[in-house]
């Protein structure tokens, strides 16, 4: 008997499910023993509290398309794993107890760089472990690619595409904000694919007498719009100097709901253009897998479950240089993949006329 565990953690994305069918098909296709399949309840927290379903294969039949994740989810953060719950329940002592009550012979993760993290230390804690890169912000380290990334950036992208046409008819500037706290990978493909004028990612600290020069450059050469693309954690130039503590203060007593606000409010007052605000938000989350999205998410499927069947643990599935390969939990967790403001993807933007508001 071959015992899996599975869970999602963190912030779901559109190819949980499709992720979890790879793994499944291809266990039951290729195990030379029964597989007995524990579905663990709203991502760690069923871990850790023994909430789990036992699950057959018609469970994961005709999930391919479906978004979010047929289990739930949570965010568990890792700074927090070794502080006892509400409760006085430890957390990683918990999470190893209902793993060897179920006599496990794997547990698969799907999450993001938080939960990657928590995943390496079960690992270390001896447990067997693979983890597969799961976010729509696609900044997990060692993988070129994470899944619900590309659903992620054709939602935004769409939004884009939306908003030129309002915005092309009244004459306005849109300040569209879009997901990415640390990362800005989502508004830099969704900007590029969406054609906006101005892209703003935490990577590339601007300064906003940048972004209005770009936009009075623009109504003075007869454009009647401008679109400008701004990650959630987008940081001016002034920002980007303070200290993380100082920072955070400073966000902590913004009165504004978030930076896209503080931006359309300076571009209406400097420009005397009317300026609006759009938010996709959660929308970038939801929604069906794009087909991009379901083949990398089946392909990272089929691989841990490989992986599994090999005896290999204490990895996680990544795709490095268009090949799937496994690499050691403890090289990528902890680490973020940023954009990086020299890669040939921002040099083309910018020779294309994007700004980014660095210069
Ligand atoms: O991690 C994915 C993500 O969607 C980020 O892009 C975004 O900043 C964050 O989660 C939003 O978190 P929450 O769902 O907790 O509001």
């Amino acid at each position: 008997m071959l015992r899996i565990g599975l869970l999602t953690s963190g912030g779901d994305c559109q190819a949980l499910n499709a992720t979890m069918r790879g793994i499944v098909k291809t266990l039951i296709n290729r195990s030379p023993e029964p597989v007995e399949i524990y579905g663990f309840e709203n991502g760690y927290q069923g871990l850790i509290y023994g909430r789990y379903r036992r699950m057959a294969a018609h469970d994961f039949s005709g999930i391919l398309t479906r978004g979010g994740t047929i289990l739930g989810t949570s965010r568990t953060p890792f700074k927090r794993l070794d502080i006892p719950e509400a409760d006085g329940v430890e957390k990683v002592p918990a999470m190893i107890k209902t793993y060897q009550t179920l006599e496990l012979d794997c547990l698969f993760m799907l999450g993001g760089n938080g939960s990657t993290k928590t995943a390496n230390r079960l690992s270390q804690e001896g447990l067997n472990v693979i983890a597969l890169p799961k976010t729509i912000d696609n900044d997990t380290w060692g993988t070129d690619m994470t899944f619900g990334f590309t659903s992620a950036v054709d939602i935004a992208t769409k939004c884009i595409d939306d908003i030129h046409t309002t915005a092309s008819s009244h004459g306005r500037v849109f300040v569209i904000e879009i997901m990415g706290h640390k990362v800005g990978w989502i508004p830099l493909y969704a900007g590029v694919a969406g054609g906006a004028d101005v892209i703003l990612i935490p990577e590339i600290p601007y300064d906003m007498k940048n972004v209005i020069a770009t936009i009075e450059k623009r109504m003075q050469t007869g454009s009647r719009f401008t679109i400008i693309a701004v990650a959630e954690g987008a940081i001016s130039k002034k920002d980007a100097k303070l200290s993380k503590k100082e920072y955070k203060k400073k966000v902590a007593e913004r009165t504004s709901p978030s930076i896209v606000y503080d931006i359309a409010k300076e571009i209406e007052e400097k420009t005397g253009r009317e300026t609006r605000v759009a938010i996709p938000g959660h929308t970038q989350r939801g929604g069906a897998p794009d087909a991009q999205d379901r083949v990398f998410a089946t392909q990272c499927g089929v691989e841990g479950a490989l992986g599994c069947l090999d005896g290999q643990f204490g990895f996680m599935v990544a795709q490095v240089n268009g090949k799937m390969r496994r690499v050691p939990l403890e090289e990528v967790a902890g680490k973020l993949k940023y954009v990086d403001p020299k890669s040939d993807l921002v040099r083309e933007a910018k020779a294309l006329g994007i700004s980014f508001g660095d210069e």
